[in-house]
């Protein structure tokens, strides 16, 4: 008797999304670590903390995938792209690795939906809804470093986006915190 309730393309495609979430993961340390190069230490919070929501991410689709019947393939990581050369790509960074990731979600809910897997169509949706406040967020924080003067931003402006960042890395719902209906 099969006891995998995953199809081997939806069960490939959660196991690259597990790949991404770390990946993703890798970047936001990264990022965590150059902002402590320079001494932005509330971007560097708020970073560390990222990292930990996408680990969280990844260890939710692994439940998943083996409350299914599935089996997960831990892959190498790939080293995240080069440091950003201010604060501005820093969060240009951040948007665009959301939106990747959103993408390679919409690819498996779309693959989840063909193959009329609604126990995965309806895993998915938290993670819909996550990614839609995460693009959000980081939508709000690349216009701010852009109101705050760009690539070209002063050191003042730097020192306020750095304190205003510290205080909104608290106010972060983590993916528990979601709500999928809202
Ligand atoms: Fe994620
Ligand atoms: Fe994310």
């Amino acid at each position: 008797m099969k006891t995998n309730r995953l199809s081997p393309a939806l069960e490939k495609a959660l196991n690259d999304q597990i790949t991404l979430e770390a990946y993703s993961s890798q970047v936001y340390l990264m990022l965590s670590c150059w902002a402590d190069e320079n001494y932005l230490d509330g971007v560097s919070k708020f970073m560390m903390k990222h990292s930990a929501e996408e680990r969280l991410h990844m260890a939710k689709i692994i439940e998943y995938v083996q409350e299914r019947g599935g089996v997960v393939e831990i892959e190498a990581i790939d080293k995240p792209a080069e440091k950003p050369a201010n604060i501005y790509e820093c969060f240009e960074a951040v948007y665009k690795q959301e939106v990747l990731n959103t993408e390679a979600i919409y690819k498996i809910v779309k693959l989840s939906f063909d193959d009329q897997d609604w126990a995965t169509w309806n895993f998915l949706h938290w993670l819909v809804a996550e990614q839609r406040e995460e693009e959000k967020l980081a939508l709000e924080l690349l216009e701010k470093a852009k109101l705050a003067g760009g690539a070209k931003m002063t050191d003042t402006a730097k020192f306020e986006l750095n304190k205003l960042i510290a205080n909104t890395s608290q106010s972060f719902p983590t993916a528990d915190e979601v709500d999928p209906l809202a």
